[in-house]
């Protein structure tokens, strides 16, 4: 069978050495931790070496301090936006919550938040302990698991709609929203979108300043090739200054070392959304990951994508095997989810042949070719999931 339908492999350099892990078998995990770029050890190191030879505070000033900056940057040019609009978080959860906390659900009839049952469970669990405070949310349901319509979503948004928050392509199914219709109705409707991009960013594209999308979060050690623990949010430059999130701290301050007593003047830049000490050690991790991602090109690793999961896809249809992810190259993102019996038992056997992908419930099985994966790879990984599927 040719590998992919209409489109041929372009040789391009994937960076396979970089990735001392791909020794050990076919990687198909990046949905969920991405491969360690080699250059991470040096720059772990580097962090050491700097914490190691500053008696002082001056690891602060001499790097650490704009480090959240530079990598917010960094992220910047992945999700499509402009320099100045993404500040790091812990993680995608705080990253939620803290747009969570910009809002004043019970001052204004504008207290309704739309999200979808494809979304991570951080998205219902923040949501829902906002209904005492006044929220009410709306969770528009997937009658299949895979995908939910957008026009469910559309029509739910009306004004009494604060905000509509949901993946741009979810972690079960990889079903992927149009985006642009999304935020033109919504800001018609005179509501804000958050999308959480943590499944997109960095194999699909995404381009939040064309869009003017509110909100985007998400991490870095799944697509980018980055440690634990470096979330991110954009939020759109010119709405910034209009919010006081109320999840904040001293580093949001807007001159936070003159250690000031309350009230919070908070800072005029996307800084005003950070909280505490920054983890420094993760901002290192995340480096070399967005390096070599700007160098391959998302509009590359977006063309692979295609070209793989379609060949994917197709090749499960011809099976009959249960494709959980839509069958629609424009309606996915970079994963590919198979309904198997048993999920984390044909994850062993797979991991036994050294192919690694993960299992979800009620999605089955996950799995991510991306930049650095050969084709080969992939049709093996493919192969010996045929050999296992009865
Ligand atoms: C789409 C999506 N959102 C959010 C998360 C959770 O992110 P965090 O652990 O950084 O809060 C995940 C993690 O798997 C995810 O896939």
């Amino acid at each position: 069978m040719p590998f992919g339908s209409n489109v041929t492999e372009q040789p391009f350099n994937r960076h396979r050495e970089e990735f001392p892990t791909l020794a050990s078998g076919i990687h198909l995990l990046s949905h969920s931790l991405g491969p360690v770029p080699r250059a991470a050890r040096n720059s772990m190191l580097s962090y050491y070496d700097a914490w190691e030879q500053h008696t002082s505070e001056d690891a602060w000033a001499t790097n650490w301090w704009e480090l959240s900056q530079r990598v917010g940057d960094q992220i910047s040019r992945v999700l499509g936006a402009v320099p100045g609009s993404v500040q790091i978080q812990p993680n995608a959860s705080i990253a939620l919550s803290t747009v969570a906390s910009c809002f004043d659900f019970r001052s204004s009839k504008r207290n309704k938040v739309v999200t979808t049952a494809l979304d991570f469970p951080s998205m219902e669990y923040i949501w829902d302990a906002r209904k005492n405070l006044g929220a009410r949310i709306e969770i528009i349901p997937s009658e299949d698991g895979i995908v939910v319509p957008l026009e469910h979503v559309l029509k739910a948004i009306d004004d009494t709609t604060c905000l509509v928050a949901l993946s741009h392509t979810s972690f079960l199914s990889s079903y992927r929203l149009d985006a642009r219709p999304l935020v033109e109705h919504a800001h018609r409707m005179g509501a804000l979108v958050l999308l959480d991009v943590y499944q997109s960013a960095g194999t699909v594209e995404l381009d939040a300043s064309g869009w003017g999308v509110d909100f985007l979060i998400g991490g870095t050690i799944k697509w980018l090739c980055g440690g634990p623990a470096c979330g991110y949010l954009y939020v759109r430059p010119d709405l910034q200054r209009d919010l006081k999130p109320r999840l904040t701290g001293w580093v949001a301050h807007d001159a936070p070392f003159e250690f000031a007593h309350s009230p919070m003047r908070y800072a005029r830049s996307v800084r005003r959304f950070a909280q505490g000490t920054p983890s420094i050690p993760a901002l290192y991790s995340a480096l070399p990951g967005l390096k070599i991602i700007e160098a391959v090109g998302v509009a590359q690793i977006v063309r692979e994508s295609r070209r793989r999961t379609e060949w994917m896809v197709e090749f499960a249809v011809e099976r009959g095997w249960q494709l959980n992810s839509p069958r629609n190259a424009d309606e996915r993102g970079g994963s590919v989810m198979i309904g198997v019996e048993d999920g984390p038992l044909m994850v062993t056997q797979l991991a036994e042949r050294r192919v690694f992908v993960d299992a979800r419930p009620r999605t089955g099985l996950r799995i991510s070719p991306h930049f650095f994966n050969t084709d080969e790879e992939v049709r093996e990984a493919m192969a010996t999931l045929a050999t296992l599927i009865r």
